[in-house]
């Protein structure tokens, strides 16, 4: 199966994704994990990303396209793709890499997410460094605090996860990333979820949509 899930910072995309990933086993390709993979390798790509993402501003369109198709060739078995397309050019870049290969996705979920909630997701995130699991210090807490369940390694708040990063980054995503949910409601393959539930809930939602296909 070959996915698309789009919605704001902190609408629960990391989230369901691993959940996805587990049940579906298609291959998981975040934008965001990869450039901070980059980043922590100290590679050319991530020193050119560093200054965007700490500002909570989007790395230039010709850098994430050659790294995601990068990315999409090394998954032939299916892949749901996390943070990308981020701008109507990332789209038709994806699109056109689709077309020359003769493939297509399957489905586009948007989780839906109201700016009011999104704050406090962000900044009680916590992270593990070592397996990427996600958790939230009140809505997703790990049993022991502030370890990681799968490792018990310490957990870590992201650098871009401060209140005045995540205020535009929301500015970045309504100003050049809401314009991709157009994009592809134009060609009538987009389904919506509210994102605004308990986590559970959000995966039974989505899971009802994608077992409908894989069916
Ligand atoms: P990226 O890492 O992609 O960040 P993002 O899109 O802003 O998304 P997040 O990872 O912050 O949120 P999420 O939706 O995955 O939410 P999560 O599941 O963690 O990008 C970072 C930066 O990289 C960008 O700012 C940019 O600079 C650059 N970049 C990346 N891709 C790019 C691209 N294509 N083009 C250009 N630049 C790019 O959940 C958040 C929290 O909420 C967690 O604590 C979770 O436990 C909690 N939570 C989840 N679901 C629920 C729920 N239903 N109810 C309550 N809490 C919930």
């Amino acid at each position: 199966m070959k996915l698309i899930l789009l919605g704001p910072p902190g609408a629960g995309k990391g989230t369901q994704c691993k959940r996805i990933v587990e049940r579906y086993g298609m291959a998981h390709l975040s934008s965001g994990d990869i450039l901070r993979a980059e980043r922590a390798a100290g590679s050319e790509l991530g020193k050119k990303a560093q200054g965007y993402m700490d500002r909570g501003d989007l790395v230039p369109d010709d850098l994430i396209i050659d790294m995601m198709i990068a990315a999409i060739k090394k998954a032939p078995k299916g892949y749901v793709l996390d943070g990308f397309p981020r701008t109507v050019a990332q789209a038709e870049g994806l699109d056109a890499a689709l077309a020359k290969a003769g493939e297509r996705i399957d489905a586009i979920i948007n989780l839906q997410v109201p700016d009011e909630a999104i704050l406090s997701r962000m900044t009680g995130r916590r992270s593990c460094p070592v397996c990427g699991a996600v958790y939230h210090v009140v809505n997703l807490r790990p049993r022991v605090d502030n370890r990681c369940d799968k490792d018990n390694a310490e957990l870590v708040q992201r650098k871009d996860d401060t209140p005045a990063v995540v205020a535009n980054r929301l500015k970045t995503y309504h100003e050049q990333t809401a314009a991709v949910i157009g994009y592809y409601k134009r060609a009538n393959t987009i389904v919506a979820i509210d994102s605004n539930k308990d986590v559970d809930q959000v995966t039974a939602d989505v899971f009802k949509r994608l077992d409908a296909l894989d069916g």
